[in-house]
């Protein structure tokens, strides 16, 4: 295959649109994304088949299963589907209640991210901490207000909700027209129609959608209409309308409201991500100019996942295509090691189905498989070296002690663990003195603990016993601090894989006074989630 030129590359890197649907559980993360499929072409004329519930999910996998019976997803996929002449790449955030560092890793893998919230509830616990992870890594938001369909709060409720718990500047581009079962429509505010849907089915097919002149509207939706169009008008005065510099900056989101179920106003949502939205950009690399989107291939790898189907017993490494043009079965360099990997297990993986891929641009995931050195955060390129910025590991604010139930099983335990903690399903702490006998295995939510230890049982074979210790935060320290701080109360100092040291406290408001009242000792705190 020749070389791609800068111009195929700019284009096809242009076209892409890689962006996470970003919610609480039940807000409808997982009926909007199959809807955007259906609008996609993805799913032929039906819905249906992405939301496997209960039975109708085969299990491919003990990871499936435990997936299956918990009834959430754990495993985070990529969805790739066209849309008009783009090609959208819908990360999927693992769904369930409890947050783990896995979410944290698909976020910095996109571009913009939608955040559905319910229309009944507003702003909920898990949004905010999703929000505030966007926030961190400056992706634009826009906001989907779903389940219109049925009671809700009032619009303008829902708006002030965003902005004080937030404070991100809503600027609605659609409105809705009536509400609950009286919902007819909305205002599109990009083209200052009222676009008046139909319902269909189930919903399993597009909604049938019919622009409406004002006049018309008038006479057949009477109060409905003219108190949307009165909402608007007060909107506008306050000026809130649509600012794309502000959305870039994640400082205002755009608000639409709709009903994944019904369909309605799912194709204003999915226009505005592809017309609204960034395309991919050059990635930044540190102390250096980033890497330009034409450089040759490079890329990222943000998540590595082991087992997906228990009869390859593989482990599947995900990067993004950062630069240049990706083609299964080209030899590129793994920056972390040096050597040459060769890529010819290249997968999309749609669901839990994989599809082989052939060539991916800036913006496209790629799951390698049997990539066995390869850890998240690394970087993959050809031609021209270029290192990015790791991942940051993040701040663990759960620590249990691991110690494996049947002695004879050291040795899996030993390496199971090893494999945990390089994948980053938890993180793995140990005493230097005592080494692997007892580690402590630390996650920023305690689901990662039954993740683990379920893999440890079922892939490793070794059966482990957990017991949850007190400590609820970390600093970051160093060895001239280490002994005093061991030496007290309620402390411990335990120590990474990549050698860095962190002081577990069980309180941390003695650690707030020891900090002010000994400021000689290293206590660098672990940011927002990151660290
Ligand atoms: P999640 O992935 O964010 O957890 O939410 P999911 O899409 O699974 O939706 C949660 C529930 O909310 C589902 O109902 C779903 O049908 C419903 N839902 C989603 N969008 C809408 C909407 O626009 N309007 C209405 N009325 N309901 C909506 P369920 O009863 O839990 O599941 P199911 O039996 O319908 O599959």
């Amino acid at each position: 295959m020749s070389e791609p030129t800068s111009a195929e590359i700019l284009t096809e890197a242009t076209r892409r649109r890689t962006f996470a649907i970003i919610s609480h559980p039940d807000a409808g993360k997982t009926t909007l994304t199959e809807k955007f499929l259906l609008y996609g072409g993805a799913l032929g004329n039906e819905a249906g088949t992405v939301k496997a519930r209960g039975g109708r999910r085969s299990a491919t996998s003990d990871w499936m299963e435990l997936e299956q019976q918990r009834g959430i997803s754990i495993t985070s996929t990529v969805l790739q589907f066209p849309y008009r002449d783009h090609v959208i790449n819908l990360l999927d955030t693992p769904g369930h209640r409890d947050f783990s560092e896995d979410t944290y890793r698909v976020l910095a893998a996109a571009d913009a991210a939608v955040m559905v919230l319910d229309a009944a509830k507003g702003i909920e616990p898990q949004t905010l901490k999703l929000f505030e992870v966007c926030r961190d890594r400056e992706i634009p938001i826009l906001s989907f207000i779903n389940k219109w369909d049925r009671p809700a709060l009032q619009p303008l409720e829902l708006l002030d909700d965003i902005e004080e718990q937030l404070g991100l500047t809503p600027t609605p581009l659609s409105w809705p027209v009536g509400a609950d079962t009286e919902f007819r429509g909305v205002l599109d505010q990009r083209t200052g129609d009222f676009v008046r849907f139909t319902r269909t089915a189930r919903g399993s097919t597009m909604a049938p959608e019919e622009v409406v002149e004002p006049d018309r509207a008038r006479a057949e939706e009477g109060s409905l209409y003219e108190d949307a169009v009165d909402e608007v008008g007060l909107l506008e005065a306050v000026g809130s309308s649509y600012d794309e510099e502000t959305f870039l900056a994640g400082v205002t989101t755009p608000v639409f409201f709709g009903s994944a179920l019904t369909n309605f106003g799912v194709r204003l949502l999915l226009d505005a991500v592809v017309d609204l939205t960034p395309a991919p950009s050059a990635k930044a690399v540190p102390e250096r100019d980033p890497r330009p989107l034409d450089a040759p291939f490079s890329g990222f790898v943000f998540k590595v996942q082991a087992n997906m189907d228990k009869s390859h017993r593989d482990r599947t490494a995900f990067f993004r295509v950062c630069s240049g043009r990706f083609e299964r079965g080209m030899v590129v360099t793994h920056e972390s090691t040096g050597k040459p990997l060769a890529t010819k297990y290249a997968h999309t993986a749609f669901g839990t189905d994989r599809e082989t891929l052939d060539i991916a641009w800036p913006g496209d995931i790629v799951g390698l498989v049997n990539a066995n050195d390869v850890r998240i955060g690394d970087t993959l390129w050809t031609d021209e070296q270029v290192e990015f910025a790791p991942i940051p590991s993040f701040a663990p604010q759960h620590f249990a002690i691991a110690r494996v139930t049947d002695t004879s099983r050291f040795k899996q335990f030993r390496s199971g663990v090893t494999q945990l903690d390089e994948e980053g399903v938890v993180q793995v702490l140990r005493d230097p003195d005592i080494g692997d006998q007892a580690p402590v295995l630390a996650a920023v939510g305690p689901m990662q603990f039954e993740v683990a230890t379920h893999r440890l049982e079922n892939e490793f074979g070794a059966p482990v016993e957990l017991s949850m210790t007190n400590y609820s935060v970390a600093r970051r320290t160093d060895d001239g601090s280490r002994n005093e701080l061991r030496a007290m109360q309620g402390v411990d100092v335990l120590q990474r894989a990549d050698g860095t040291m962190l002081a577990l406290f069980e309180s941390p408001y003695w650690l707030d006074r020891l900090v002010a009242e000994r400021p000689e000792l290293t206590l660098e705190p672990l940011i927002a989630g990151s660290g």
